[in-house]
């Protein structure tokens, strides 16, 4: 599929069919994804990756509590994708390899908290991009879900190192026709082409 008709094509899907994902097809769509630059080739962006049923349930016990499992609409179709990554940055791996030599004029090896801009985020923003339009490429279906919750249950359950920070999930698994649809997409807003602006010119 040619590039400019996958970005097209993508979408959030909400909804799975019940299906089992060869995992090495799944790990290989993740390295793929690693393609993505990094701020200073950091390399700080990883996946911790969740196969089958079981262990997608487990991110579901670990990311929700039983009350949104029980309300959520969205619940149903979820639960049945067939493997979820999840994203997950290191800022010190950022700032130690600013504190080195070739980076070191630019202050940010000091602390975290001498970053105007969080590279980290968006380095974990290009990954789970680039494995959203891997897997569309794929024939497969796949959406991106924040984790704003259960932060510390999430982090157990994953094992995560010191300093690791949590990006969001990237579900994926077989398209269902059951699919819910983000109500934020008729959110009226600007066009995308009303936000390319060029400056004003001099003189
Ligand atoms: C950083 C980020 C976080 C998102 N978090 C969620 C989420 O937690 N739940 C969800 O259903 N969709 C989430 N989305 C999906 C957006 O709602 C969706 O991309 C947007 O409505 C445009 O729809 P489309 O991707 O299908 O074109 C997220 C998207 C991004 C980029």
């Amino acid at each position: 599929m040619e590039l400019r008709e996958t970005l097209e094509r993508r979408r959030m899907r909400r909804a799975f069919t019940p299906c089992e994902i060869d995992p090495d097809l799944v790990s290989g769509l993740f390295v793929e994804s690693l393609r993505a630059p990094t701020a200073g080739n950091s390399r700080g962006i990883s996946w911790v990756t969740l196969l089958g049923n079981h262990e997608v349930a487990r991110y579901f016990e670990a990311a929700t509590d039983e009350a949104w499992r029980q309300s959520s609409p969205r619940y149903e179709g979820l639960r049945h994708a067939g493997a979820i990554g999840i994203c997950v940055a290191n800022p010190e791996t950022y700032r130690e390899r600013y504190a080195e030599p070739d980076k070191a004029r630019s202050g940010l090896g000091a602390s975290i908290e001498a970053w105007p801009v969080p590279y980290w985020i968006g380095d974990a923003g290009a990954a789970s991009l680039a494995a959203l339009l891997l897997i569309e490429d794929a024939g497969l279906a796949a959406c991106f879900l924040g984790a704003f919750r259960n932060d510390q249950a999430l982090r157990a359950e994953l094992d995560l190192r010191a300093h690791e920070v949590i990006y969001g999930a990237v579900l994926l698994g077989l398209p269902s026709d059951d699919d819910h649809r983000s109500a934020s997409l008729t959110r009226p807003g600007p066009s995308r082409a009303d936000r390319v602006r060029r400056i004003a010119p001099r003189g």
